[in-house]
């Protein structure tokens, strides 16, 4: 199994008991599991309950995000999509938002640093969210992870940073706004399907929604994540604080979906059915929307240039 090598410090160990398990679970289940998204959730209650300072659980909570995205890898998972700061945190003292920002800023820089291996390993690593509002080296950092990487597809991370599905869907109003104005499409184009197509773009690398909605630390709660992406999703809320999050709470989590993934298929496809009846095979409008596809796909990597 390959080591996935974010940074020098990664170094996720299995007990032979956790291999066995993870075999069984990575051969035996038959869901084809491949996105989870998950809202990390619960560093400063754990820090409070070890008695620890509160950026100490921001930092483990940091940590955690490298070991997951290991073990999801050895469980053949492709995707994986996490809540690290959302537009709603930026209501928190400014001494707890600059201390997030300095451990989001470690952590890409030494990712950066590791672009060889990431480009060996064909990882690709993308921020998600309202990147003007972070500071500007942050945002360079990420830009420049997103831009050396935006093509691979072995295991994608898509850090959700100053992110809401709000922002987000205004983000996409504003686009399909934009898409009318130059006539690329109209109006009536605009349906369900386009939406989401929409989204696809800029939050799906390898074209799969996230399977699987986690929330650690037992609050029962979206917060605003990836509302439309988790739309037909399983919703697991598990009761541990994410820096203790742990790869038998992973494995947990995948048999929950193992034992009901059959009825989640089957909703899926049925809501699609639906949606595609009564459809028309609309020629001239299909191109239309190939272009605005392209038209917002080709914005996004111009967006990589700068
Ligand atoms: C999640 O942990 C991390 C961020 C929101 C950045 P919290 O900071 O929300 O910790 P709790 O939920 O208050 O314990
Ligand atoms: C959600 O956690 C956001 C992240 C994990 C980044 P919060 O702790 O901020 O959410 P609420 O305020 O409890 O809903
Ligand atoms: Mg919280």
């Amino acid at each position: 199994m390959s080591v996935l090598e974010f940074n020098n410090s990664n170094n996720v160990h299995y007990s032979w008991l956790q291999r066995f398990a993870g075999n069984i679970i990575r051969y035996g289940c038959t869901s084809r599991l491949q996105h989870i998204a998950i809202v990390m959730d619960g560093n400063r209650r754990f820090a409070r309950d070890l008695k620890l300072e509160r950026a100490r659980g921001h930092t483990l909570g940091a940590d955690k995000l490298f070991d997951v995205c290991q073990w999801c890898h050895d469980l053949g998972i492709k995707e994986l999509s996490v809540y690290a700061f959302s537009l709603e945190n930026l209501k928190r003292s400014q001494d707890e938002i600059d201390t997030l920002m300095n451990i989001a800023r470690l952590k890409l820089n030494e990712i950066v640093k590791s672009l060889d291996k990431i480009h060996e390993q064909q990882i690709c690593i993308r921020v998600i969210g309202n990147l003007d509002l972070l500071p500007d080296d942050i945002q360079q950092s990420s830009y420049r992870l997103m831009k050396e990487t935006d093509h691979y597809k072995n295991f994608v991370l898509n850090v959700c940073l100053y992110y809401t599905s709000r922002n987000e869907i205004t983000s996409i109003i504003k686009n399909l706004a934009q898409a009318c104005e130059k006539d690329l499409i109209h109006i009536d184009d605009i349906d369900d399907d386009l939406i989401i197509e929409s989204l696809i773009v800029s939050t799906s690398q390898t074209g799969h929604l996230p399977d699987i909605f986690l929330r650690t630390s037992g609050e029962l709660r979206l917060s605003d994540f990836m509302l439309l992406q988790c739309r037909f999703s399983m919703w697991i809320f598990a009761d541990v604080y994410w820096p203790a999050f742990s790869v038998w709470h992973l494995y947990w989590v995948i048999l929950q979906f193992e034992m009901k993934s059959k009825t989640l298929t089957d909703i899926q496809k049925q809501c699609k059915n639906i949606l595609q009846q009564g459809k028309t095979t609309d020629e001239k409008r299909n191109e239309r929307i190939h272009t605005y596809l392209n038209w917002l796909e080709q914005q996004r990597i111009e967006r990589l240039k700068l």
